[in-house]
């Protein structure tokens, strides 16, 4: 969608915010006295109250520059936050992107609210349509621009800046994980996060043989029933002080986790087209932080496998040698993922010794029993690092809900044969998954882990900021985690 910010617009539509039990805005008034009236008698008709989202549309007469207008319900003020602003904007898209009309305006004054309107708007027009060959005209959107009308809208397209370039790297995760894993494998996969060193990004992509050497046997153990090559792409943002460490940010890439030879039940394995969520969310991010040039040193580090059964696939039995030189029993080889993020969280330490890190990862169906589908499960050795992810996810929309770790946990994942097993038992599974991850980070590392499984895609009932099925989580929740905390 084209957004810009204007005082003023010649558009087919034309949006006003009305306040709870509120009047006509005055931006409105004019084009009220031209139709005679005919916005305030909306107001009064067809139960319009001004309740948050309620719309109301008027067919304007042929006398009027634009065509059509339309009353949304902004709620009452006090109670509208960045959720209750972004939501405006994307229902006046949800509503208005088919209607036939190609420009629509819309009226806020405030810049903050403006602002997030717009980016509610950005979200809300993303398609997914690639591979649909029939679409008709009318199922195409007509919509293609929209411009925020205010007397604030210099301030308000600063404010958009880094809203738009937290909307890209949602877009971008978006799309990746949409992609049908027939198109997007990890070679394909890395070739498009090399295209992103168009941003200013550099960007340094592994293959089995170099992981080979550096002895990452648990990530090319859960590839080696593909026939894919397997995959670490390395991605740096460098926008910070020369020579400060990074934020380092690594996510599970499993294009496809099929279960391995402990194979997935067949109704709704085609989700796992989206088990490299946790990847696309730093790769989304790290775009971000490009698009807005970001004034921090970030490194993005994403494992690229598919999880395959195969005559070459690995057993329920074997014994893995991970980098850190810990070797792994695979008693399951559907607990894939952890055995990717060890390598990777291990070469994120060697190469980087990142201040900070963040895992995300698609990791436990046992997350999505205990959070449903409206926070991602957050584990840290840092209460500080808790509190200032905790704070970004409720800033931006994208929250998160800390979980405990425990020495207790940790026993479950004992051995006979080896340093440990990957699979812990049937208790508290997303807990032991993450005590896994945890035997991979050094003394004195912080570091969270973020299991997004119930959050990366919704089925159902969605918000109107996220019409694919793929949500995007992460990106705004870690460039605004970076902007807040990690920015000089
Ligand atoms: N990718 C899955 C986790 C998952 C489940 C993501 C549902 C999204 C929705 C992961 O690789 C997996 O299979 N985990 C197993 C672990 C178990 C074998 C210990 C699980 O959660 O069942
Ligand atoms: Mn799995
Ligand atoms: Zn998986």
């Amino acid at each position: 969608m084209k957004i810009t910010f204007a005082e003023q617009a010649d558009t087919e539509i034309v949006a006003y915010v009305v306040d709870e039990n509120g009047a006509l805005p005055d931006a409105a008034t004019s084009l009220d006295e031209e139709t005679g009236g005919l916005l305030t008698e909306a107001l009064s008709q067809e139960r319009f109250t001004g309740k948050h989202g309620q719309q109301a549309y008027i067919v304007l007469p042929k006398s009027c520059k634009a065509r059509r207008a339309v009353l949304i319900g902004g709620g009452k003020p006090a109670d509208r936050d960045g959720r209750a602003q972004e939501k405006i904007g994307a229902l006046l898209v949800k509503t208005q992107a088919g209607s036939g009309f190609k420009s629509m305006a819309i009226h806020i004054d405030d810049a903050e609210f403006a602002a997030r309107a717009a980016q509610g708007a950005e979200l809300a027009s993303y398609r997914f349509d690639d591979y649909f060959t029939k679409l008709k005209d009318d199922q195409k959107p007509s919509l293609e621009s929209i411009t925020v009308v205010g007397s604030n809208s210099d301030a308000a397209s600063k404010a958009y800046e880094p809203l738009a370039a937290a909307a890209a790297g949602t877009a971008l995760a978006r799309t990746l994980m949409n992609l049908p894993p027939n198109d997007l494998y990890p070679q394909t996969y890395a070739d498009r996060i090399k295209e992103l060193e168009k941003y200013g990004l550099e960007v340094q992509v592994l293959g089995e043989a170099e992981m080979e050497k550096l002895g990452m046997g648990a990530l090319l153990g859960v590839g080696q029933g593909s026939v894919k090559e397997s995959k670490m792409a390395i991605m740096k943002w460098s926008g910070g002080k020369e020579g400060e460490a990074p934020v380092a940010l690594v996510g599970k890439g499993v294009c496809f986790d099929t279960g391995g030879i402990s194979l997935k039940p067949g109704p709704g394995m085609e989700d796992m087209r989206g088990d490299m969520g946790g990847s696309a969310a730093v790769v989304g991010t790290m775009l971000s932080l490009a698009k807005r040039k970001a004034k921090a040193n970030v490194v993005g580090l994403v494992g690229l496998v598919e999880n395959m059964p195969d005559g070459n696939a690995i057993r329920p039995g074997d014994i893995l040698k991970s980098a850190s030189g810990q070797t792994i029993e695979v008693q399951n080889t559907d607990a894939e993922g952890r055995l990717v993020l060890c390598d990777v969280l291990w070469y994120a330490q060697e190469y980087f010794k990142p201040k900070e890190i963040v895992d995300l990862a698609t990791l436990t169906g046992a997350i999505v029993i205990s959070l449903g589908h409206h926070h991602a499960g957050l584990f840290t050795n840092d209460d500080g690092m808790a509190e200032t992810l905790t704070k970004a996810g409720l800033t931006e929309g994208e929250r998160v809900w800390r979980l405990p770790l425990g020495s207790e946990y940790d026993s479950l994942l004992k051995s006979k044969f080896a340093d440990m097993r990957n699979i812990g038992g049937r208790a508290a599974g997303s807990i032991t998954a993450a005590q896994f991850l945890k035997r991979f980070i050094r003394d004195g590392q912080k570091w969270t882990h973020l299991d997004i499984a119930g959050v990366a895609w919704v089925e159902g009932e969605k918000s109107p900021i996220d019409p694919s099925w793929a949500s995007g989580f992460g990106p705004r929740l870690l460039d605004r985690w970076i902007a807040d905390n990690h920015e000089s």
